[in-house]
């Protein structure tokens, strides 16, 4: 194993916990990932030592707080290869970076007739702006399909992609774990005068990522997923595309001058930050990117591969046609979320069993209704791997669908 997984687990309190008299197994991290000492003490300190609203007060504790959360900045640039901190505007989470593309940049340059290209493989998150926009705008919307075994099929790219403004796709299927070639798409994307978008939640938290190399203009990721704080998460996008385009919401901070007859915005980042923002978990966010970097981003996406393996291996041993497993059959081309059904037995009683032994795991559309069509079910039992699970984790798994297996016996 890449990753010391034992001394990992050390690091994260609320996994040291039992549930139902069970030792803790949780398999949710694509949902929402545990959170390290680390991240906990962050926000404390922040709290208990020097919180004040940051970017207003001259005073000590003020500019120690507007310090910590613009190094948070610096951090999660850094992270993802921003060429300027500038670059990295702070939002709620993907859903808002998604939705603040959508109101400034495409309402600001899209109309009737023009093309935004999706897939079909997309979380809600990257679904209904864009429709909201077709309703309010007539923009026209294509969708690059989803193969049989679970890959982003870019076969048609060249035509789907003529004629479009605007692509936005995921980096990795919350659903079925695929890893898109977003650089072919870049490149497809500029060729044909369109900029790219990624919705970059599932990635960023599991992969080394480098938005230089992805080759794509903006980039959402947030921060619950990669061991840090709910309510804070982040849209990189190129510095001349931010300057460019017209504000998001409006309010405090994000202005150079407010009169009774106008205003004008002040500078990125800040333009995009209308109101108080979240301060402590922003620097929470920032410490979750320490902790993952001093375990090693290719480490923790080694561990990965390894241990996906290991559970696509052990389920399919353990049940064979009992289980069907969604999404690419080879690791490295997916991440540790492993969508199955077992029998034709319900996946949220499927989570509801496992919940008894101890594991957590999602069921459901998982905001991904379109592509539940695709693959012609309804919903899915999700098992999600992060840097805290081990092989024990993944047989726990299969030992608690026995339980299943026994209770819904055919
Ligand atoms: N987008 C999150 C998931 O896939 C909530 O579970």
């Amino acid at each position: 194993m890449a990753l010391d997984v034992t001394r990992v687990k050390k690091d994260f309190p609320l996994l040291d916990r039992e549930v139902h008299g069970r030792r803790l197994v949780y398999l949710d991290s694509a949902s929402s990932s545990q959170k390290p000492r680390a991240v906990l003490d962050a926000m404390d300190d922040v709290y208990e030592t020097h919180y004040a609203n940051t970017h207003r007060g001259v005073y000590a504790i003020a500019e120690e707080a507007t310090a910590a959360y613009e190094g948070a900045r610096g951090k999660l640039a850094r992270f993802i290869g921003a060429a300027a901190d500038r670059e990295l505007i702070f939002t709620k989470n993907v859903t808002e970076a998604i939705n603040l593309v959508a109101h400034s940049w495409a309402r600001h340059n899209l109309g009737e007739g023009d093309a935004i290209l999706l897939s079909e493989m997309e979380h809600h998150a990257n679904l209904v702006p864009w429709l909201m926009l077709r309703e309010e705008r007539g923009v026209e919307l294509r969708y690059l399909p989803v193969t049989d075994d679970g890959h982003l099929d870019v076969n048609d790219l060249d035509r789907l992609v003529d004629g479009v403004k605007l692509v936005s796709i995921t980096a990795m299927s919350n659903v079925l774990g695929t890893l898109t070639p977003v650089r072919e798409v870049a490149d497809a994307a500029h060729a044909a005068g369109a900029l790219l978008l990624v919705d970059a939640a599932q990635y960023v938290p599991h992969l080394p990522t480098d938005v230089a190399a992805l080759g794509c203009d903006f980039l959402g990721f947030t921060g619950h997923k990669m061991l840090g704080p709910t309510g804070i998460g982040c849209l990189w996008g190129r510095e001349s595309l931010l300057e460019s385009m017209p504000a998001f919401l409006g309010g405090g901070e994000m202005i150079r001058d407010v009169r009774l007859d106008g205003w004008e915005p002040t500078e990125i980042p800040w333009k995009f930050e209308a109101g108080t923002q979240p301060i402590a978990e922003a620097i929470g966010l920032g410490a979750a990117v320490d902790y993952l970097e001093a375990l090693g981003m290719r480490d923790v996406r080694a561990h990965e591969i390894a241990l996906a393996g290991y559970a696509l291996r052990t389920l399919k041993e353990r049940y064979g046609d009992d289980i069907t497993i969604f999404g690419p059959p080879d690791p490295n081309d997916r991440g540790g979320v492993i969508s199955f059904t077992f029998r034709d037995v319900h996946p949220h009683d499927i989570s509801q069993v496992l919940d008894e032994s101890g594991v957590c795991v999602r069921a459901g559309h998982h905001c991904a209704k379109p592509l539940m069509r695709r693959l012609g079910v309804g919903a899915t039992a999700r098992a999600s791997l992060y840097v805290y699970n081990d092989e024990a984790d993944v047989d726990a798994l299969a030992d608690a669908l026995q339980s299943v297996s026994d209770l819904f016996a055919r």
